[in-house]
């Protein structure tokens, strides 16, 4: 009961995530994650977690394109970002231009099914733009703007860097959107979802989930790990590192998950295949740190890396500053997110559960001119 662990808090036809026969199993809509990594495309698993169903090739060249068009930001909202202080978490700018974004929406309540699907292919196309556009603010850098032709995965590095990406960074960037677009009642989506339960507009569903994220406990934990990788710093350090924070009861962050505790989760193995990939053609250093913890772990605690472990040497390897791998989680899960508000909001009930309380009852009030 402690943390909700094994509850379920309601039905979903969006995800699947199971242990069966030893194995993790995750399923987007009834597509296993596997399939999708190998074959599918951020654009694509946007539109199945949206619509339900894989596109037909019609449907999937118009979501495109009306993704493209709307990544552009409004001028108010690129001058908030010239306003926030550059010191700012790029995760709290993130939450405050959604905010910012539903004070421009004059529609901003929930209305029908279009209208919710409108705003979510909105923050869809906009997440990666609003992440890009702050880091080149606050590096003093000019904006470079969204490019139609581009894919979700090539435009956002495209923005971020300056520079069209190799095929190989646009790939396993679009492949680790893919990983991280949806992942059940995470504590982030849960959040999403008690918000639409009350039925908040979307982008205060949004907000809510953005800010659940950063939590070093959720998404905030990829951040951590690559802290981790540049104490240990050469991989035969990571022994003594790991038996030294367990010793003295520390968590060792992007190991452990609720639900697939003894199972690899389906999503780390797609990423270490990855973040091998991307070591073995850039920098090998954070991979091979990264593997040797993941055997220290394992052998002074029995865990398994999460989805987040590998995700740092990916970003690492993708150019990204450490500080915006919470933001590529975000850019990715956005997708999931408004999913489950969507669900909420067409199947509500208000969530409102019971707590047992454990405190003291029936107190007798002492006025304050009597009390010491
Ligand atoms: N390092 C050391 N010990 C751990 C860790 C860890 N990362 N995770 C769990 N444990 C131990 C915990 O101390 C406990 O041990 P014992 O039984 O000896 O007291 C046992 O494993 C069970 O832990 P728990 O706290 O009951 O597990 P939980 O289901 O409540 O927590 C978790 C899940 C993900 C919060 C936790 O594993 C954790 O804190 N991991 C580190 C942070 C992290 O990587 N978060 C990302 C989560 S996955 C993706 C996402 O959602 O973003």
């Amino acid at each position: 009961m402690s943390g909700l662990e094994d509850v379920v808090a309601c039905e979903t036809s969006i995800c699947r995530i199971a242990v069966e026969e030893d194995r993790g199993v995750l399923e987007y809509r009834g597509y296993d994650i596997h399939e999708l990594a190998k074959n599918s495309s951020y654009e694509e698993v946007a539109f199945l977690l949206l619509f339900g169903d894989l596109p037909s090739k019609s449907e999937f060249e118009s979501f495109k394109e009306e993704l493209a068009m709307k990544r552009e930001l409004p001028p108010q909202i690129i001058g908030l970002l010239t306003h926030l202080p550059p010191f700012t978490h790029p995760m709290v700018v993130l939450r405050t231009a959604i905010s910012y974004l539903g004070s421009m929406d004059k529609h901003i309540q929930y209305k029908s099914h279009e209208r919710s699907i409108e705003k979510s292919i909105s923050l869809i196309a906009k997440f990666p733009t609003i992440v890009a556009y702050f880091h080149r603010i606050r590096t003093g850098q000019n904006l470079i703007h969204p490019r139609e032709d581009l894919s979700h995965a090539e435009n956002f590095l495209y923005m971020l860097h300056g520079e069209e990406p190799t095929e190989t960074m646009a790939k396993s960037l679009d492949l680790d959107f893919i990983l991280h677009a949806e992942h059940e009642l995470n504590a982030s989506t849960f959040a999403a979802r008690i918000a639409a339960s009350t039925l908040a507009d979307m982008y205060a569903c949004i907000v809510a989930a953005t800010g659940t994220l950063l939590g070093p406990l959720h998404g905030g934990a990829s951040q951590k790990v690559m802290e981790m990788l540049r104490e240990v710093a050469v991989p035969w350090r990571a022994e003594s590192y790991v038996r030294e924070k367990l010793e003295n009861g520390e968590r060792i962050m992007g190991f452990g998950h609720r639900v697939y505790r003894k199972v690899m989760d389906p999503r780390t193995i797609e990423l270490k295949i990855l973040a091998k990939k991307l070591a073995d053609e850039k920098n090998p250093k954070w991979y091979q740190i990264s593997e040797a913890i993941e055997e220290a772990v394992y052998k002074y605690k029995g865990l398994l890396p999460n989805v987040d472990f590998y995700s740092a040497s990916v970003y690492a390897n993708l150019g990204i500053p450490d500080d915006l791998f919470v933001n590529i989680f975000a850019i990715g899960r956005i997708s999931g997110w408004c999913a489950h508000v969507i669900e909420q909001y067409e199947n509500n009930r208000l969530i409102r559960p019971r707590a047992e309380y454990v405190g003291s009852q029936q107190r007798r009030y002492v006025p304050l001119s009597d009390r010491e």
